[in-house]
């Protein structure tokens, strides 16, 4: 099959955020090296580390110029040395730098096949979103039946996956998102929906647990909701998993640990997990097939825009103008 040369991406000129986030029609189509696999993108997953990565506050994140997105669905259409189990024509959804372009390469060990009878766009998700959930719920946070777990920014693409399965887990679901999306949560099969743009969040979280606290808070709102997490958690047994910082910065003191928040605080990193951890990433992802095999996990419904648009779906993600997951078609 010949492939074409240049390809429409989307280009990040500098740190200043979205904003300068372009167009171009004239990039490189990539090629893939030993052990990659070259896509044609039929659909790119957006993430909020497409935002920090636009601003720079992604450790390590890329430099401007750079191809921008890193999550991609699509069709095999060239594959490096070495590669042995992914034939070109398979449907696959993976992660590699660059995705919000028309053609991407992506690791073929990691690219997982499409599950039968979902179309490549509701397969977004299946590599960043409910592993993340599934890893921060379970691996981390020891969320167990008839446990509590309180998630913020739950409306969100991985907050939708973390409610799905933490009810499947049969834990008592408390959750937060700005009021507009408490619908969406609700019908998720969230207990209680809590407002995550103001009043008290750990007194209501208190006063519906008999103020006890919750056993597990998945964190990923940072700022001044970080320390309300901390006070919702039980003390002594609770564990606050903190896996993302969409609000900004936030500290804890050693005096808070031993004085005030007396809890278990976990960090997460779904690039360290999978480098640090591959054994238990692989249990993560085996354990997601079956989910997605017994109708747990159903087809996703990501709302989608043209390639074009992306700048403008970033700036809505960071405003907390969207609602679940968002994607990209080149
Ligand atoms: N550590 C990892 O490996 C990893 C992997 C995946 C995702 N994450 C993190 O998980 C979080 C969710 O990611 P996502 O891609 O699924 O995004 P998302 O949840 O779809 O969108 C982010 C949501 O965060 C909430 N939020 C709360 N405070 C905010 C603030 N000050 N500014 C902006 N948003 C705020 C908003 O929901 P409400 O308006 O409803 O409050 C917003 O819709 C992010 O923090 C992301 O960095 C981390």
């Amino acid at each position: 099959m010949s492939l074409p040369t240049t390809m429409r991406a989307l280009q990040q000129t500098s740190l200043r955020g979205p904003q300068d986030m372009h167009l171009v029609t004239d990039a490189a189509v990539p090629k893939p090296g030993p052990g990659e696999v070259l896509i044609r993108v039929s659909a790119a997953g957006v993430n909020f580390a497409d935002v920090s990565k636009a601003h720079g506050t992604f450790a390590d994140g890329p430099r401007p110029p750079y191809l921008a997105g890193f999550e991609a669905a699509g069709e095999v259409v060239a594959r490096g040395e070495g590669v042995t189990g992914t034939d070109v024509g398979t449907h696959v959804v993976g992660v590699g730098d660059g995705a919000f372009a028309e053609y991407v390469v992506l690791a073929a060990a990691a690219a997982m096949p499409v599950p039968a009878g979902w179309t490549e766009q509701q397969a977004l998700g299946l590599v960043v979103n409910w592993p993340t959930a599934l890893a921060t719920l379970r691996h981390l946070g020891g969320v167990t039946a008839g446990q509590s777990v309180l998630i913020q920014a739950a409306a969100g693409a991985t907050g939708q996956a973390a409610v799905t399965l933490a009810t499947h887990l049969g834990a008592t679901v408390l959750a937060t998102a700005s009021p507009s999306k408490h619908d969406v949560v609700r019908a998720l099969g969230a207990d209680h929906v809590l407002d995550s743009r103001g009043g008290d969040l750990a007194g209501e979280v208190l006063r519906l647990t008999d103020g006890a606290g919750v056993d597990v808070v998945l964190e990923s709102a940072g700022g001044a909701a970080f320390a309300a997490s901390l006070a919702a958690a039980k003390r002594v047994t609770g564990r606050v998993v903190v896996y993302g910082l969409a609000g900004g910065d936030a500290s804890v003191t050693n005096h808070d640990l031993v004085y005030r928040h007396q809890v278990h605080l976990v960090g997460f990193n779904l690039g360290t997990f999978i480098q640090a951890a591959p054994h238990l990433f692989g249990e993560v992802m085996r354990e997601l097939c079956a989910l997605v095999a017994a109708g747990v996990i159903t087809p996703g419904r990501p709302t989608s825009y043209d390639l074009a648009d992306g700048p403008k779906v970033l700036a809505d993600l960071e405003s907390r103008a969207t609602v679940g997951k968002t994607a990209l078609l080149p």
